[in-house]
């Protein structure tokens, strides 16, 4: 099998190294994304594909790589891959599951945990100068310790933010289309609930579900209707799960108290609507982003291609 590949934007030298001398590379050594017409130009006799989410890989781009054999992803969520097309053309797709979990459950938690003690206002607001005096009503927040946190999605990202939770007493309701074993769920103390019961009761709801056409907007004006005045929302999934015009409004009419985001319907853009609040923290796109993590991301990639090319199973293959 030739091996040919192409990289469609900078990644650590720790993980490039373990390329194999014998593999040709294209390495667009850069952060900006490869327009289409670009990416199918580049891709042209290549075997196999490193990438970002920033790139789209559709069927287009797959017809017009015949001889790709491997595509990939430097992440979990794979939303940017048409998997079906890819799979009807013999295109083996991988993700980087499991070495990101702890990381962007630690994430979620930061987004929590600033939203609930306005942290970024705080910082805002000490860094200002408007601090003149100790006031003892200054930036009220929310508890977090001993609230019901309410998970929505309960993969491994998702148990990882539970697992957290333990150690704030929190009460823990989850959902997920599929419920997990009992011994899970004693584990964690966590009960599963219908999605309209968990946004009922929640103080804090969190969002850990793939994006699909089933998830898209899954919070929206009636699911954000359901959810309490006080609640706040985090979402380090995928931003088309959360209506951002709706969310916007949400926040301003005060349907709900705060949100946390780490990711956005068209990224980079944020809803102008959400960059005026003060009850939002932005965060962009950034809960897998610690250094150990993302060159672990970077390293499982280069090696499930390099698997593929050398005829070998992938390590993580997409379902
Ligand atoms: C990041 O968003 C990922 O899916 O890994």
């Amino acid at each position: 099998m030739a091996k040919n590949i192409v990289i469609s934007n900078s990644l650590p030298h720790e993980a490039i190294r373990l390329i194999p001398g014998d593999f040709s590379l294209d390495y667009n050594d850069s952060d900006a994304p490869l327009s289409k017409a670009e990416l199918i130009s580049r891709l042209k006799g290549r075997s196999g594909l490193i990438c970002h989410i920033i790139s789209t890989i559709d069927d287009e781009v797959l017809a017009a790589a015949p001889t790709l054999k491997v595509v990939a992803n430097v992440a979990v969520g794979y939303n940017n891959i048409d998997v079906a097309a890819a799979k009807r053309r013999e295109v083996i797709v991988t993700n980087t599951p499991d070495v990101l979990t702890e990381t962007t459950a630690d994430f979620a938690w930061a987004l929590l945990m600033a939203t609930a003690r306005r942290v970024v206002e705080a910082d805002r607001y000490a860094r200002s100068g408007q601090w003149k005096a100790w006031k003892w009503d200054l930036l009220w927040g929310a508890d977090v310790h001993g609230k019901t946190l309410g998970i929505v999605g309960f993969g491994r990202i998702g148990r990882a933010v539970a697992r957290r939770a333990r150690g704030f007493d929190m009460r823990i309701l989850y959902h997920d289309a599929v419920r997990v074993d009992a011994a899970v769920e004693r584990e964690l103390a966590a009960t599963a609930t219908d999605l309209e019961t968990l946004l009922r009761e929640a103080d804090f709801v969190t969002l850990h579900v793939n994006l699909t056409p089933d998830t898209r907007h899954l919070i929206g004006e009636r699911t954000l209707r359901l959810m309490r005045k006080s609640a706040i929302l985090v979402n380090a999934a995928r931003g088309p799960i959360v209506d951002e015009a709706m969310l916007a409004r949400a926040l301003r009419e005060g349907w709900i108290a705060g949100a946390g985001l780490d990711v956005f319907e068209e990224e980079p853009k944020i809803h102008a609507g959400l960059v005026p609040l003060q009850n939002v923290v932005l965060a962009p796109h950034i809960a897998s982003a610690s250094r150990d993590t993302r060159i672990a991301m970077a390293t499982l990639a280069v090696r499930n291609c390099v698997a593929v090319l050398e005829g070998k199973p992938p390590l993580t293959p997409v379902a």
